[in-house]
């Protein structure tokens, strides 16, 4: 419930209430309510389409929730806009640069935008070029940058102004393995400076490594939510087996002492504890040649997924 008029409790850095967002009859966002707190990264973790873009767009003001209410550092992000977007960074999912200008004159820009100048802006500059170790490429034009190259100078763009609370929708999307690594460990360090992360993802293994926190999305609505250990332990201590072949003549009862979580001709995937000791036992009650390759998977948040919604994060 929202009560109209009332402050957030002050600790939280974002704080979402009751957040939904409808595209006509269709809702992208719905009934979403989350916090974060200074110094702490929170995870939305959810596959293509989840709803993780509508909701970054809502807090970041580029998109007008059909419901519900946001504060950033305390302040609406609906009717206190120029307060609350003070203390708040985004890095868009899509590249906001300028590719005729170069790293240190996108960043000119930007900072000027975020009413920097002078000496101020020169020095941020400077900490940022090599916040996101780009300082020795600063005067090449972006047109010449690689696709990562250009995902850390977005980046370093949006922490510009020292932001008390950051948003990043998908930053490591196709970038390779140097310019990820760049960006995770940037993130973790404004992490340590005190600042609030809000971290989109549709990648398991960076959510797990970054966030305190993780709210898991699906069809715009928040099918889990607790740290990586809380939602490990939702799993039990249960790994999921994963198995692909032919199963259009095999009955489903031959798992009827398991929880199954699919069960169609070409993919069946149940639950067992300790998997791995017993795998042989299990696949034996399959018909021969029947199982085309197994997999097992211990508990983890990809599995968890799978258990929740019957598919996999990826697509
Ligand atoms: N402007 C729009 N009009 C209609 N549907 C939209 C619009 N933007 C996004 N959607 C739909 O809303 C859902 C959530 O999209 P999005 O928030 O971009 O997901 P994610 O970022 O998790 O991939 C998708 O099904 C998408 O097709
Ligand atoms: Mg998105």
């Amino acid at each position: 419930m929202i009560v109209k008029g009332k402050k957030p409790w002050q600790k939280y850095m974002i704080q979402v209430q009751a957040l939904t967002k409808n595209y006509g009859q269709f809702t992208a966002a719905n009934d979403i309510y989350f916090e974060v707190n200074p110094g702490e990264i929170f995870g939305l973790l959810g596959p293509n389409g989840a709803g993780k873009s509508t909701t970054i767009n809502c807090i970041s003001g580029l998109l007008n929730p059909s419901l519900g209410e946001i504060y950033i550092n305390q302040s609406s992000v609906l009717s206190e806009a120029i307060k609350a977007k003070a203390s708040l960074g985004l890095v868009p999912q899509d590249l906001a640069l300028y590719e005729d200008l170069s790293g240190q004159e996108n960043l000119n820009f930007w900072g000027q935008a975020y009413g920097l100048a002078g000496d101020q802006l020169k020095a941020r500059i400077e900490a940022v070029l090599e916040q996101v170790g780009l300082t020795s490429r600063a005067k090449d034009l972006v047109s010449t940058y690689s696709g990562g190259m250009k995902r850390r100078l977005n980046f370093a763009c949006a922490i510009l102004h020292e932001p008390k609370a950051l948003l990043l929708d998908e930053p490591t999307v196709g970038v390779d393995p140097q310019s990820r690594e760049h960006l995770l460990t940037a993130v973790e360090t404004l992490k340590e400076q005190g600042t609030a992360v809000l971290y989109t993802t549709h990648y398991m293994e960076e959510a797990e490594r970054l966030c305190d926190r993780i709210a898991i999305i699906d069809h715009g609505k928040i099918i889990a939510i607790g740290t990586v250990d809380e939602l490990r332990n939702k799993m039990g201590e249960k790994d999921l087996i994963s198995l692909q072949g032919d199963f259009s003549d095999v009955e489903s009862s031959v798992l009827a002492e398991y929880e199954v979580i699919e069960w169609q001709n070409h993919t069946v995937r149940f639950m067992a504890e300790n998997a791995a000791g017993q795998l042989s036992g299990l696949l034996a009650k399959f018909p021969p040649r029947s199982i085309k390759q197994t997999s097992v998977q211990q508990a983890n948040l990809e599995s968890l997924f799978i258990k929740l919604t019957g598919r996999e994060l990826r697509d």
